[in-house]
């Protein structure tokens, strides 16, 4: 007999979308979020560069909608973006109005940011740790809220599917056990996959289960080839890889090769501020070329400025006895972000009724195949905050019948199954096979794992072995992995985030579109 809870209304997840989503929903109903590990372990309270909105003198909705789009090469979803850029500003102002403490410059002016690939300085920030403030801000907003509850340690793994539509949650509580917690409407807010690679700057939760939990039960995925490498994340061996924030490069921080020159410029005339993409591609191709690591300095900015303008990150270098200001800091790309996800429409709905989804695992299409720096904060203050107005009106009768019914697969009740792979394994052929640049050989070869992998699973699971965190954490890492991977190998030409050494070129004749993926119900 499996124990139940319930709620108006379900969030799985307390990043900076699941709580902006909560802030619409308390005054509706009661409100129930489930989260993994401890409330604050998502990438929100890791976001060092800032957010952007278009609050400049200089600068305009139609401006910053510009170099979304640029970014996006040609893949953006327009009327994702018009939403993202001209009610942003309104959610910045309201976060200010709650308590957000961005900084200010002696005239009491939003001290701005500029970030690769912004034609002006746009980004909002609390020195170098700014998802924490927003954080802090929207907790505050909630705490004590009598029609809230958060379960921490809770993990979902499975939809609950009644008649065609997603009636709530499966998960696993911190004693062991499986708990259904029902409600009206649920939502997905369960961030990023960045530990479905072996570097990346993602928190240790981040691995992709919104994706694999909604894919399972039949919704629909999309652009999951588009994974954003950061290209400057610190590379000590065997230490932590900590992001160096873009917002370095804003304030004149320099990308030089082991022989003190600097290189980008040579592989993008942008330079060190081009978009990601592009850096992350020139570090990979000058350490080939060269055969020794390169370096992001500091060392010709005045040493105070820097300290007091990047007090977190400079904790951070200090771990691993580097100064940022004083120091050449090895640098290299790592998994940052994942354009792709959990297909929604403008307010989070996504293919299966009652199911919603909003932050970085889902998919509006907003950042097409590259997202443009801080517009992921925007992005979740946004569509949670819009997802969570949709939510109340959530009336699983009324939904239109042509889409998609959702899968219900067994409850995973039995003892937990074994593991045919190892994390590590996963983690590593991901980033060797399906990195920064990627070929069909090598695609082929991590799917032909991948796929061994889930159908050693699929063979446990249907001798009726059950979930541990442990083996969910495997089964997301394992499904994800063979999403990006399908979708990598199916993408004939290279756009965005997405590089093909063997389809070198934009192709807009045949790619300039979006692809998606659905399960079928004989697969696992
Ligand atoms: P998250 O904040 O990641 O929250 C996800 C939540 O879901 C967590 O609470 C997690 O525990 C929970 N969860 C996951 N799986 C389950 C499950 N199965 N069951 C229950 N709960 C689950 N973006 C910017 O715009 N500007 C920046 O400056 C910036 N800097 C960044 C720096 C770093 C180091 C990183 C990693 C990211 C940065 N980003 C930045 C990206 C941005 O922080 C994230 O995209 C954004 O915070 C995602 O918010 P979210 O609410 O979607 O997810
Ligand atoms: C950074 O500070 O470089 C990260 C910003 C982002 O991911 O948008």
């Amino acid at each position: 007999m499996i124990e139940r809870l319930s709620a108006d209304y379900l969030i799985i997840g307390s990043g900076i979308a699941g709580l902006r989503a909560a802030a619409e929903l308390v005054s509706h109903g009661r409100v129930l979020i489930l989260t993994k590990s401890d409330p604050a372990a998502g990438s929100t309270g890791y976001a060092q560069g800032g957010i952007a909105a278009a609050v400049g003198e200089d600068d305009s909705p139609e401006l910053h909608a510009t170099d979304t789009l640029v970014a996006g090469d040609g893949l953006c979803d327009e009327a994702a973006v018009e939403v993202l850029v001209t009610e942003g500003p309104r959610y910045v102002r309201e976060l200010i109005d709650w308590g957000a403490a961005f900084d200010r410059d002696e005239s009491g002016a939003l001290d701005l940011a500029r970030e690769g690939a912004h034609s002006v300085r746009r980004v909002l920030h609390a020195h170098d740790a700014t998802g924490r403030e927003i954080a802090r801000v929207l907790a505050a907003r909630l705490q004590g809220h009598p029609a809230l509850t958060i379960v921490d340690h809770a993990t979902a793994v499975q939809a609950v599917v009644e008649q065609g539509a997603v009636r709530g949650v499966r998960f696993i509580d911190r004693r062991g056990a499986l708990v259904e917690a029902r409600a009206r409407a649920t939502l997905l807010a369960t961030g990023g996959a960045g530990q479905v690679f072996a570097e990346t700057t993602n928190p240790t939760v981040a691995t992709g289960d919104g994706v694999a939990f909604a894919y399972l039960a039949g919704a629909r995925v999309a652009d999951l080839e588009f994974v954003q490498f950061h290209p400057t994340v610190l590379a000590v061996p065997g230490e932590p890889r900590y992001l160096l924030s873009e917002a370095l490069r804003g304030e004149g921080a320099r990308l030089v090769n082991d022989a003190g020159e600097p290189f980008v410029a040579r592989y993008d005339s942008r330079g060190d501020l081009a978009s990601r993409d592009r850096v992350s591609q020139a570090i990979v191709l000058e350490m080939r070329r060269t055969g020794r690591p390169v370096y992001l300095t500091l060392q010709h900015l005045a040493p105070d400025y820097v300290h007091r303008r990047f007090p977190a990150i400079a904790e951070l270098c200090a771990r691993v006895g580097l100064d940022l200001a004083r120091d050449r800091l090895p640098v290299g790309p790592a998994a940052h972000y994942l354009m792709g996800g959990v297909v929604t429409d403008l307010e989070g709905r996504t293919s299966l009724p009652g199911l919603f989804a909003a932050g970085e695992v889902a998919c509006t299409g907003v950042h097409g195949a590259n997202r443009l720096a801080s517009n992921s904060l925007l992005e979740g203050l946004v569509f949670g905050g819009r997802a969570g107005r949709a939510m109340t009106a959530c009336e699983v009768s009324d939904w239109p019948v042509e889409r998609t019914p959702a899968i219900e697969d067994p409850p995973p009740t039995g003892p937990a199954c074994r593991l045919p792979i190892d994390e590590v394994s996963i983690r590593r052929l991901m980033w060797d096979q399906a990195g920064v640049f990627r070929t069909s050989e090598g695609l082929d070869a991590a799917a032909r794992v991948l796929e061994g992998a889930l159908d050693e699973l699929a063979a446990e699971r249907a001798r009726g072995a059950g979930l541990s965190p442990g083996t969910w954490r495997t089964t997301s890492l394992l499904v994800v992995g063979r999403l990006i991977v399908r979708a990598a190998a199916r993408r004939l030409e290279s756009r965005g985030a997405h590089r093909r050494t063997d389809y070198p070129e934009r192709d807009d004749l045949h790619w300039k579109r979006r692809c998606f993926d659905e399960r079928s119900r004989d697969e696992r």
